[in-house]
């Protein structure tokens, strides 16, 4: 027991550090290639054009960017973030219906609290999200989960689970889904697969909290609109951030939804923050306005195209052939299932002894399953590390079978 830990509240308790996270800080300054994070190549941040933006918005701006300002974000963003969403094909939105985040993390952390009572019934997909799961946690709802394939959630499943609780009686509060380039499976839906969830979610009347981190990132094929171009009800709230298209450091999210739900996050964020920092939301509105945001898109979606193919092709190789793993079209990971004996955490170690580290999959999993599982990141590691990185588990993955 820490010297202060009895002065801690009950919810800190929640807020473990997680083993993963202090197994991986083992790599920290040692040649390990890192299949594990889920950064950016920082080559796509457009460093110059970043540069003229901010001079100009300190030689005309600076009254108003280095100032408060109002909690549902700059009105120059938000008016930019109208436009950008209909190239997701969300329209008939005003500014009213956007709110700006620190990252779209905030805006999770806001929703759940503002959204989830202990004891609410919950659907999350299995695997999903570690730190919306997190948040989630805290907020002590009923889990139910919504497996994963290859192909992306069992919808049929998740419609089975929904008609046992109706039949008890219980009522489904909402729904946290990823249906593009999703965190960490890389999967996305089939266009009739997210017409069979909004029908879902006006039957059984739950909201759906979309999360559209890699929606611009669909570099294979068609790129299906998101939920909320679907969304007839308003019972869909679109969570978008310009940490994977333009800078994570500058800490910006968004969220599209009713006035209604905007006006309650409103209230809720300004307890916690007043704002997100009205410099850098002058910059990201720049940035969509001169169309650096758009020119960019080709560059970062060839660069992660060339990477995942880098990564399948290195499996396809080195891994042996009862290991499955998703195809991503879009997004950053590749999701693996080893045989079901395997159990993925108790490999990390050796895997990182010999040079590599991934995140074992169960920590994706609300009820702590999927112990065989594993999500690897391509869109940091260079090819080269990508293809040593691969070939190094493989061989371990063989030796373990
Ligand atoms: C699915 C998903 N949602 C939300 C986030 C949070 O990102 P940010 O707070 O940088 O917008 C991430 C980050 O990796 C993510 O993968």
């Amino acid at each position: 027991m820490g010297k202060w830990e009895s002065f801690f509240s009950k919810d800190t308790q929640l807020l473990k550090s997680s083993e993963i996270r202090d197994l991986l800080k083992l790599t920290e300054g040692r040649n390990v290639i890192s299949f594990a994070g889920g950064l950016p190549d920082p080559s796509t941040f457009p460093v110059e054009d970043i540069k003229k933006i901010t001079n100009e918005i300190l030689e005309s701006k600076s009254s108003q960017a280095l100032q408060y300002t109002a909690t549902a974000g700059v009105s120059e963003l938000r008016e930019q973030l109208v436009s950008f969403s209909n190239l997701r094909g969300i329209s008939n939105i005003t500014q009213n219906n956007i709110f700006v985040s620190v990252g779209s993390q905030e805006a999770l952390y806001i929703l759940f609290n503002v959204l989830v009572n202990p004891g609410d019934h919950v659907f999350v997909e299995k695997p999903t999200y570690l730190t919306a799961l997190n948040v989630l946690r805290t907020r002590r709802p009923e889990f139910h989960g919504v497996p994963i394939s290859e192909r992306g959630p069992d919808l049929h499943e998740m419609e089975r689970q929904l008609k046992n609780l109706q039949s008890e009686g219980k009522k489904v509060k909402l729904l946290y889904i990823i249906p593009t380039a999703q965190n960490p499976a890389g999967t996305t839906m089939y266009m009739e697969d997210r017409k069979y969830v909004m029908e879902l979610a006006s039957k059984y009347d739950f909201l759906v909290v979309e999360d559209d981190a890699y929606g611009f990132l669909v570099f294979d094929g068609d790129n299906p609109p998101p939920l909320k171009a679907l969304d007839k009800e308003g019972r869909v709230i679109y969570l978008g951030t310009f940490s994977k298209i333009l800078s994570p450091g500058l800490r910006l999210g968004w969220i599209v939804a009713d006035e209604e739900i905007i006006r309650e996050v409103e209230l809720f964020k300004q307890n916690v923050d007043l704002h997100t920092p009205s410099f850098n939301q002058f910059i990201a509105a720049e940035a969509i306005r001169k169309g650096v945001i758009q020119n960019n898109l080709p560059k970062v979606k060839s660069l992660y195209k060339e990477k995942r193919n880098q990564m399948l092709s290195a499996m396809d190789v080195y891994f042996p052939s009862n290991v499955k793993r998703t195809r991503p079209v879009g997004g950053m990971f590749v999701f693996v299932w080893l045989p079901g004996n395997l159990n993925t955490t108790q490999l990390l170690q050796q895997a990182m002894m010999q040079g590599v580290a991934y995140v074992p999959g169960n920590s994706f999993y609300y009820d702590y399953s999927g112990t065989n599982t594993m999500r690897i990141n391509y869109s940091f590691p260079s090819k080269e590390e990508i293809n040593k990185g691969i070939e190094i588990l493989g061989n371990l993955i063989k030796s373990k079978i």
